[in-house]
């Protein structure tokens, strides 16, 4: 029997280069090998207050983003999380069992309070037990997904567990997250400190549709130091993070050669920075013209969603009836 992948991306415009490394890529690899509900949380995007006319604009184009980087409908559950309103009643049963103490302490929402003072809703609170819900809805045995969500993880993991010790039952896998073996991957972004990501700011982010022109203005706007002052020095964060960068969209031989420059003191910002933008233009190339097509196609894309729906609908349904039968409804 094939084990159960899950995982979602909030629908936030165009994918970026975090988002595809962290996940995206993954999803992907795993499409083929495993049992795969891959879908678009656009509840949790509701924490932000969007717009109608947004939530659906950016929910198409993170269909569109899925479907470019090589998702098969064929292959993989693809769906729409507000198309499965079983996740809802999941969410009310996990939060009877949410405590006030432990949501507080995660990070993701301790930054929200910093971030959005003006906007602290419970739905940011209790955004762990919708991931959770999300999570168990299929009863995933993993999870891929970048290293911001670790922690989130963790409490689906306690969720499970405090539902199955509550019940007395084995019904509900612990999810693991999961990136074939290795670490979890954390993206950085151009501003020279935290992870790459939209709510960080749009210039600190490259997109997957994303024109040649913007990406080589941002790039070359990236934050970088004064340069080495001795041979071998150790590397600071802001160059740290530029060269994880040409790491994942550069060949290992540009790597080796930047490097090396930067170990004997020659090395000039300007020529790295230069390459790093015309790499990143070529890896997003083909994404672009995908994108855009398929975006054209409206139809196509309601169909897509449609279909995904039914499968996730259906494998939602059986959880829902089995935890409302143990909990004694
Ligand atoms: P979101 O929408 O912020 O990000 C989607 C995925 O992209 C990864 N990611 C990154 N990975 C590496 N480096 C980065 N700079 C970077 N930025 C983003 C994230 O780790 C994530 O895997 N809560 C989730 C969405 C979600 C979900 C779920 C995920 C809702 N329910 C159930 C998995 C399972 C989120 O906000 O991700």
């Amino acid at each position: 029997m094939k084990k159960t992948v899950l995982s979602g991306i909030r629908p936030t415009g165009d994918l970026h280069l975090g988002n595809y490394f962290g996940a995206l890529k993954n999803f992907v690899r795993m499409q083929d090998d495993y049992d795969c509900y891959f879908f678009i949380a656009d509840y949790h995007s509701l924490t932000t207050h969007p717009t109608p006319d947004h939530l659906r604009f950016n929910t198409r184009r993170v269909l569109a983003n899925y479907l470019a980087a090589g998702l098969d409908p064929k292959k993989c559950t693809l769906y729409i999380q507000s198309d499965v309103p079983q996740v809802t009643e999941l969410y009310l049963f996990l939060n009877m069992n949410a405590y006030l103490g432990e949501l507080e302490r995660v990070t993701s929402f301790k930054d929200k309070v910093r971030l959005q003072p003006q906007n602290i809703n419970a739905g940011l609170l209790t955004y762990p037990t919708l991931m959770a819900a999300d999570i168990l809805l299929h009863n995933a045995d993993f999870v891929p997904v970048g290293k911001d969500q670790e922690q989130h993880l963790e409490m689906a993991r306690t969720y499970a567990k405090r539902f199955n010790t509550l019940y007395k039952t084995t019904f509900f896998k612990e999810p693991q997250a999961f990136n074939f073996g290795e670490n979890l991957v954390k993206i950085p972004g151009l501003d020279g400190n935290g992870k790459m990501g939209k709510s960080e700011g749009v210039s600190n982010a490259i997109f997957l549709g994303e024109a040649s022109d913007s990406i080589r203005k941002k790039v070359m706007r990236a934050v970088t130091d004064s340069g080495p002052t001795s041979p071998n020095q150790e590397q600071p964060e802001v160059i740290k993070n530029l060269f994880q960068l040409l790491s994942v969209v550069s060949t290992p031989d540009t790597v080796a050669h930047f490097n090396e420059a930067y170990n004997n003191c020659t090395i000039r910002y300007g020529d790295l920075k230069k390459q790093l933008a015309e790499d990143m233009i070529a890896f997003t190339e083909p994404f672009r013209q995908r994108i855009s097509d398929l975006l054209a196609d409206e139809h196509a894309l309601d169909t897509v969603a449609a279909e995904g729906a039914e499968k996730a609908r259906a494998s939602a349904q059986k959880t829902i009836d089995a935890v409302r039968s143990l909990i004694g409804f």
